[in-house]
């Protein structure tokens, strides 16, 4: 009899689990990338069963901080009840391993058009904090280019907390004074001349994998171009060096949407001491219409929460944010945008327990109110005519 009983609940880690990992955790959970295990095989997995377990009992793996309220969302990693139930009845009885084969792992990387890279390795100290580094790479396009998909992989994505990438079209005076070659910081001037023309391209966020946009949708890079590469490096407690590079692969034809991203944001707010819950709000409105493709906040290790709204509409809700995992949330259907629609962005600061006000900045004992948006609009329309207010951060025309 109860023999019987242990085999009809025996679940086996190859035929059961793993596939659970693959679809949910491998991306990370794999050697070389973010997270501290592999667990890849029964034999890496095996100790960490009651950790898995644990884990996914209480929500915390895979990351996610968005309520699944107000919308769905296309890249919500997260396990349905049914598959929590396979991982708990594995990690009950983790001695079943079923046949072995070997995993197979989700986010493939790209088969890059082009490739760049950063001009020289980067050391990065075993301890201690790095300041944001910044690197020019000239593309030498002659034309402009649609980008369809692009990937930027660090070569130590151990000590990469996150890296950005933005283009910088020949009409930008962003760090013009700055030589494309070598490592820079930009300390106070990071935003100088910044425009609506110097956009994001594309992100390393620990966990992502490559951005591919859907079929008729791609990214801009405008004729004789720069990268300019911004990276925050977390001494890991080795010294390392990292090559962070960005591999682009380019539309077959000319799109008819354009993927534009933009910073709603705002730097003039100042979080009174000793406050457990303090409100920055940004209201952004949009000049002609367009969509919502992506949505990613940002703020610091103060930051508490983050609800972005349209027209009144909750489209975004972050009640726990955590500084430790930038994530982006993507839509399941575009968010359509009536010219005139209201976005707003309410950023929840807990600063209790801190005898001294705080401001917008870079360092972490800074703060930042940040909500990326991409949007989508037309091919053939220019970002600045539909977007220019006052309180996009980067609204001014070079
Ligand atoms: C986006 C990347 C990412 C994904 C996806 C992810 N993890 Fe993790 N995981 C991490 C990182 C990084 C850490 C170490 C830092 C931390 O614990 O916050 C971690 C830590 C853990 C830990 C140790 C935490 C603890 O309680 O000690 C377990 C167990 C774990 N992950 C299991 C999983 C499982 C199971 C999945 C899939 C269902 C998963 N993770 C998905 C990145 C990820």
């Amino acid at each position: 009899m109860r023999r019987t009983r242990v085999a009809l609940l025996a679940t086996a880690f190859y035929p059961d689990v793993l596939p659970l990992l693959e679809k949910h955790c491998l991306r990370c959970h794999r050697e070389g990338e973010s997270a501290p295990m592999a667990l890849d095989t029964y034999e890496k997995a095996r100790p960490y069963a009651r950790a898995i377990r644990d884990a996914v009992l209480r929500g915390a793996m895979p990351p996610w901080f968005a309520d699944s309220k107000p919308n769905e969302f296309a890249n919500d990693p997260r396990l349905s009840a049914a598959e929590i139930e396979v991982i708990k009845r594995w990690a009950d009885h983790p001695k079943v391993k079923g046949a072995p084969r070997a995993a197979v792992f989700g986010a493939a990387h790209l088969t890059p058009d082009v490739t760049f890279a950063m001009p020289a390795p980067f050391s990065v100290p075993a301890k201690g904090t790095v300041d944001y580094q910044h690197f020019i790479v000239p593309t030498n396009f002659t034309t402009d280019r649609w980008v369809q998909a692009i990937e930027v992989r660090p070569s130590a994505p151990a000590v990469v907390h996150h890296a950005v990438v933005f283009v910088r079209p020949p009409r930008s005076a962003w760090l013009r004074d700055r030589a494309p070659g070598a490592a820079f910081t930009a300390k106070g001037a990071a935003l100088e001349g910044l425009s609506a023309f110097d956009e994001v391209i594309g992100t390393y966020l620990p966990g992502n994998g490559p951005m591919t946009l859907p079929e008729d949708h791609a990214k801009l890079i405008p004729a004789g171009s720069d990268l300019i590469i911004q990276l925050h490096y977390t001494p890991s407690g080795r010294a390392t060096a990292d090559t962070t590079r960005v591999g682009l692969v380019f539309a077959k034809q000319p799109p008819r949407y354009r993927i534009y991203s933009a910073a709603i944001a705002r730097g003039d707010f100042e979080i009174p001491p000793r406050v457990r819950a303090h409100t920055v709000d940004i209201t952004f409105q949009v000049q002609a219409p367009t969509a919502i493709y992506a949505l990613a906040p940002h703020m610091h290790l103060r930051g508490r929460s983050m609800r972005v709204s349209v027209d009144d509409r909750v489209v975004l809700d972050v009640p726990r944010y955590r500084f430790n995992w930038q994530l982006v949330y993507r839509p399941a259907r575009q968010i359509p945008l009536a010219r005139g629609a209201r976005i707003e962005v309410e950023a929840v600061f807990d600063n209790s327990g801190n005898p001294n006000a705080v401001r917008w900045g870079e360092q972490s004992d800074e703060e930042m109110a940040v909500c990326f948006v991409d949007f989508v609009i037309p091919a053939s329309a220019s970002p600045n005519e539909l977007f220019v207010t006052p309180q996009l951060l980067r609204g001014k025309q070079p």
